[in-house]
């Protein structure tokens, strides 16, 4: 039988850059999966490295915890993502980035304006409103103007 070597909380948030209490969060949010010694010590299989990475990248293109959850639970028997996972992920991510990325370019324009006004106003001022869709919609005012990427709560704010 194939004796497998486990990693302790310490060993995964020094090899990993997650913190120990990030490791333990994600734990209990079902995101990575860890045994316990008879004392109850948290260990983890070496694998786990490569689902924190994946996390990590996921964490960096702006997923959600629920959004990772929901990518993670399609592999198959909760393993660990392979190359070929990785591949196909990541150029699924691409559309979303490039919404991202159009999105901040929006700010960034609408920034301009708002250089010496500070009127800060929820229903014209460009940071809120860019493209100027206030004068157009009548669903709402103030953050509904802004890219929808850029509405969502961090993440603190979902509980
Ligand atoms: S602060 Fe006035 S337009 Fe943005």
């Amino acid at each position: 039988m194939e004796s497998k070597q486990l990693l302790t909380v310490s060993e995964v948030a020094r090899r990993s850059g997650f913190a120990a209490s990030a490791l333990r969060y994600y734990e209990r949010e079902g995101l990575i999966r860890a045994t316990r010694t008879g004392g109850g010590q948290r260990r983890f299989e070496r694998n786990v490295l490569r689902r924190l990475a994946f996390i990590r990248a996921a964490r960096n293109v702006g997923l959600s915890l629920d959004e990772i959850r929901v990518e993670l639970a399609d592999l198959p028997d909760l393993r660990t993502p392979t190359r070929a996972d990785w591949g196909r992920i990541s150029r699924s991510w691409r559309q979303r980035l490039d919404e991202q990325i159009n999105a901040l370019q929006a700010l960034r324009d609408g920034l301009q304006s708002c250089i010496g006004c500070g009127c800060l106003s929820l229903r014209s001022c460009a940071m809120s409103n860019p493209g100027d869709v206030a004068a157009t919609r009548t669903d709402g005012t103030g953050a509904v103007y802004l890219p929808s990427l850029l509405r969502q709560a961090p993440e603190g704010d979902q509980r």
